[in-house]
């Protein structure tokens, strides 16, 4: 059991492989309550999403996994998903993470096939019983995308109060069009992330990989101590 703030944080990681065990809709319910308490600018709160389970969940996986065989020519993602011209440090760490987990699954640089399994995963979930996908107003700008960010940290950072595990996804917006045959979000809305949420299986090598962290000189300066 997670109980302080500093656990949650240590303890929270991206899953990547989820065991099947179901959770109730009252739990998600909870946390989602009280992580209506996160801050945003003007207390506009412009988080809004649609959670999914059983059926739903399955039909979405099924309508995405239709067309992944299509490649790129199905992707249609309605925003920038990283900046054009993403570089130096920033590319590194995007890189690096993806480095560390390949060498985690023991998936060579030249295995396209295989690396491509696994992103493919993205699009079952990692195998959670649970999808929430969040949205907001298109004309929502930069400050209101930072307040879903906290909002979404501070749900997955409640569901390690209850025990519960999460992986972040922006890959589901490469599908945005087949989210929205499925799921009723409005078309005035951004579709931003999934968030599969589920438990973790504590034996896979993809939830145990060590994941870098820049040291807090690359970035943070103190003026004034
Ligand atoms: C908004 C957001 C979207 C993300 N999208 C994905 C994704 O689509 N697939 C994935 O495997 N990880 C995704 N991640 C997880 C990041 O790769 C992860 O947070 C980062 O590498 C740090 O690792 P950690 O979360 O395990 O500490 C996402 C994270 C965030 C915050």
């Amino acid at each position: 059991m997670t109980t302080s703030v500093s656990e949650a944080v240590a303890s929270r990681r991206s899953i990547r492989r989820f065991l099947p065990d179901a959770v109730d809709r009252a739990v998600i319910a909870r946390v989602l309550d009280k992580a209506q308490r996160s801050p945003s600018g003007g207390n506009v709160q412009p988080w809004n999403a649609t959670v999914l389970a059983g059926e739903p969940l399955r039909r979405l996986i099924d309508t995405v996994t239709a067309v992944i065989p299509q490649g790129r020519a199905a992707h249609a993602p309605e925003y920038d998903i990283y900046p054009k011209g993403l570089e130096g440090a920033y590319e590194a760490r995007r890189v690096g993470v993806g480095e560390q987990m390949y060498a985690a699954l023991q998936i060579a640089r030249e295995d396209r096939a295989g690396r491509m399994a696994q992103f493919v995963d993205n699009f079952r979930g990692f195998g959670a019983p649970v999808l929430m996908l969040v949205h907001t107003p298109r004309y929502m700008g930069p400050p209101q995308w930072s307040d879903v960010g906290m909002w979404l940290q501070t749900v997955m950072l409640l569901l390690r109060e209850e025990g519960l595990d999460s992986c972040p996804q922006e890959a589901w917006a490469v599908y945005t069009p087949q989210i929205r045959a499925c799921v009723a979000i409005p078309d005035d809305h951004i579709f931003f992330c999934g968030m599969a949420i589920g438990h973790r299986d504590p034996a896979a090598p993809i939830n145990t990989f060590a994941v870098a962290r820049a040291p807090l000189s690359e970035v943070v300066s103190f003026e004034g101590f």
